[in-house]
């Protein structure tokens, strides 16, 4: 199989951690790409018309996107326990949209403060996006008692959306008014499948 890869999404990381977490990590190839929705990659765009990354181009030649979906996959292709059967399904789920949402605002952000000439840059506008995140981690932080000890793609995404806003908004201060999710994200982070993949800037 072949990733579509950037090793600062922290979408392509979801990916990574599923994939080591469910042992299918050695049956994938990384293809490199520095993307941005102005530099699209023709390679990329005639297996996701979208241009988005991850996609994961399977054996059999056909593409799978989002992340949502890969991650899924790579699961079942483990036999791995990320998505649970049972009741407790829809609150992996719903972990997993907070955090795919907070990750969302932090990547327009980028693309908005990296990608934009400044001058056309619109400040008003990044303040609400950043604010998401910001509401986001106030739900958490009301929330992360119920996380116990659970490992699945919920509360692995959770710990990835908090590494992102560390990495891209270092200014952000979330764990002053979140130290409950500040202390899980910290014991999560040891992780294997979470400190192999932190993320960094394509080099
Ligand atoms: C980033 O540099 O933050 C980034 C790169 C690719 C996809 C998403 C985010």
């Amino acid at each position: 199989m072949k990733l579509f890869y950037n090793p600062a999404s922290p979408f392509v990381r979801k990916v990574l951690v599923t994939a080591i977490e469910c042992q299918v990590e050695a049956q994938i190839n990384k293809e490199p790409l520095a993307l941005t929705p102005v530099s699209p990659s023709d390679a990329l765009n005639a297996d996701n018309p979208l241009g988005k990354i991850p996609a994961l181009v399977l054996d059999n030649g056909s593409t799978l996107f989002d992340s949502r979906v890969i991650c899924e996959y790579l699961n079942q292709l483990g036999g791995g326990t990320l998505f649970p059967n049972d009741d407790s399904r829809w609150q992996a789920l719903r972990r997993q949209s907070i955090a795919d949402g907070m990750c969302d605002a932090g990547v327009l952000v980028r693309y908005e403060t990296f990608v934009r000439p400044e001058e056309r840059q619109w400040d008003h506008w990044i303040n609400n996006q950043k604010d998401k995140f910001r509401r986001a981690t106030a739900l958490l932080e009301s929330e992360v008692s119920g996380f116990g000890d659970t490992i699945d793609i919920g509360t692995l995404s959770v710990a990835i959306a908090l590494d992102y806003i560390d990495f891209r908004y270092s200014d952000e201060s979330w764990r002053n008014q979140c130290p409950a999710l500040a202390a899980w994200h910290q014991s999560i982070s040891t992780r294997p499948s979470l400190a192999q993949t932190m993320p960094k800037d394509l080099a």
